[in-house]
């Protein structure tokens, strides 16, 4: 294994990391051990830093324009190749993971036009001229401008329930404990 191959696969894995200790830092908020749960938040965020680092390593983030170019080739993926046998087969097995596949199949051609649009704006040298963002937290579907009543993907789940994108909204958004 060379030292790319190295990165890659530690990079993977610190991502992973992350996400999951953020998940069990719920589970233990919930089960009443407050501590625990700054453990494992603690945890996260020392594995987001390594996993940067490795990101960082191999060269993973170039301009602006470049990972425009990546995100939105990355969105196209999973909306056209990747998810679309996965929601079949999680339909077919009637698995509870339909209903993510669903949302995200859907939710990833959402973000890779809004990835579009932004790319034309850099084109142009121009930053997006939309500056307010709103998150379905059910099924993360993403509106520039103003938020409709009604989610186009997850439908009147959303309803009430959209999150004003800003730093911080988005950082506590992510360490919500789950109802
Ligand atoms: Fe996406
Ligand atoms: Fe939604």
């Amino acid at each position: 294994m060379t030292t790319t191959d190295n990165l890659r696969e530690a990079f993977a894995g610190e991502s992973q990391a992350n996400q999951k200790y953020r998940a069990f830092a719920k589970r233990a908020e919930q089960d009443g051990f407050p501590n625990i749960a700054r453990l494992f938040r603690t945890t996260a965020e020392a594995e987001r830093i390594h996993a940067e680092a490795h990101l960082r390593s191999m060269d993973g983030a170039g301009s602006t324009k470049d990972n425009l170019e990546a995100a939105k080739a990355g969105e196209t993926y999973e909306y056209t190749t990747m998810y679309p046998p996965m929601f079949q087969r999680a339909q077919a097995e009637n698995h509870r993971a339909r209903t993510m596949f669903g949302f995200a199949l859907k939710a990833e051609a959402v973000h890779a036009e809004l990835y579009r649009r932004a790319l034309e704006a850099v084109a142009q040298g121009k930053d997006l001229a939309e500056t307010g963002f709103y998150l379905s937290p059910v099924c993360g579907h993403i509106e520039f401008g103003a938020p409709p009543a009604n989610c186009p993907i997850c439908g009147p789940k959303a309803d009430g329930s959209w999150l004003k994108a800003t730093p911080a909204s988005l950082r506590s958004a992510s360490d919500r404990v789950a109802a």
